[in-house]
């Protein structure tokens, strides 16, 4: 079983299946995109699948699909169908920028996944262009109607950012009135494929919350999951909920029960550490499954005992200066 040194529980994979994307969100790569990785370097479907097989008779519950954009891989529902039918694994649940999706949500319904992460910053379409340098909005709200209709638990993904979006904050609040959605503010995080970085976090998680009580002073705190990110609320008599998720100032590290696979198969047991192990090359190696499981459970226990200590860990190149679309989202 899964277990760090602190006695936490890991049961819940992010796997990041490309470092592709049809988007080029400011906060996580430049406009010209990143130097894209050679499919050579990227882990196949079938390692993928071997890998959580491993893990899952290891104590993973749950997987997380992200990228980069899943549904930009080739062949990606046929590797999501392959990944259901994994005896053991409770929970498939995906985050996904919804450019693509919207076809694929009956199949995802059919497929068991219950939820749905949606990146969505803004309500604007000028605003959707300024922050992701393409005019895809349309298609966005499309995959969140979908997936309303077809009854899947959507939460949406909104990363506040100075100058940018925070006018946004109330319109998308406004949202979970008549739709049960939940709707979830992030701090930004230093992880824009190395650009500069702004030095100080303008809206955290306080202020975030601050500017939504100005307009709804009645809003009420509800009770957090186990292993939740986001602090979460719901404004009464709405359907959905509002999340706030403290990513910068890391306030919800005690209680994590994740590690994440990168494209190229580098397992991180902190989004803000280093990569511990590579899981390809040991697979390409022809490790046994014995060999697997020693490897995962010896680079696992040494988990960092929240993001602060991975960051002063982290001194490879590759730290701060890496994007959310290599490191999984
Ligand atoms: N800061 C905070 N959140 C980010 N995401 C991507 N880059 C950043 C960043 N620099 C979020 C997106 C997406 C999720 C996978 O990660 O909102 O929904
Ligand atoms: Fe693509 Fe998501 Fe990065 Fe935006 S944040 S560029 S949608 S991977």
């Amino acid at each position: 079983m899964l277990v760090d040194r602190y006695g936490r529980k890991i049961n819940y994979l992010r796997l990041a299946v490309t470092d592709r994307c049809n988007l080029r969100c400011f906060y996580c790569m430049p406009e010209e995109g990143l130097d894209w990785l050679a499919r050579k370097e990227l882990m196949t479907y079938e390692e993928m699948l071997q890998i959580c097989s491993v893990m899952v008779k290891m104590g993973v519950e749950k997987i997380r699909i992200t990228g980069g954009e899943p549904f930009v891989r080739k062949d990606f529902m046929s590797f999501l169908t392959n990944l259901s039918k994994l005896q053991g694994l409770e929970q498939i649940t995906l985050t996904t920028n919804g450019v693509l999706t919207a076809p694929f949500v009956p199949e995802l319904k059919k497929l068991g996944i219950k939820s749905v992460n949606l990146s969505l910053d803004t309500l604007d379409r000028n605003r959707f262009f300024a922050i992701t340098r393409r005019d895809e909005l349309p298609s966005v709200l499309e995959t969140m109607e979908q997936l309303l209709h077809h009854d899947l638990e959507v939460k949406l993904n909104a990363v506040v950012m100075e100058g940018k979006n925070t006018d946004d904050i109330l319109p998308l609040v406004e949202l979970t009135k008549d739709a049960p959605v939940s709707v979830r503010f992030i701090e930004e995080m230093p992880f824009n494929g190395g650009g500069a970085h702004p030095e100080t976090l303008k809206w955290d998680h306080f202020r975030i919350l601050g500017a939504i009580q100005e307009k709804y002073p009645d809003i009420k705190k509800l009770p957090d999951p186990p292993h939740s990110t986001a602090y979460n609320y719901q404004i009464p008599g709405h359907k959905g909920s509002v999340g706030i998720i403290a990513a910068y100032t890391r306030s919800f590290c005690g209680t994590c029960n994740r590690i994440r696979l990168t494209p190229t198969g580098e397992l991180k047991t902190c989004l803000y550490g280093p990569s511990v192990l590579n899981v390809k090359d040991l697979m390409r190696a022809n490790t046994n499954e014995q060999g697997l499981q020693t490897a995962l459970l010896e680079a696992i226990s040494k988990k960092e005992k929240n993001g602060w200590e991975a960051e002063k860990n982290n001194t490879g190149l590759t730290s701060l200066s890496a994007s959310m679309a290599t490191i999984g989202g």
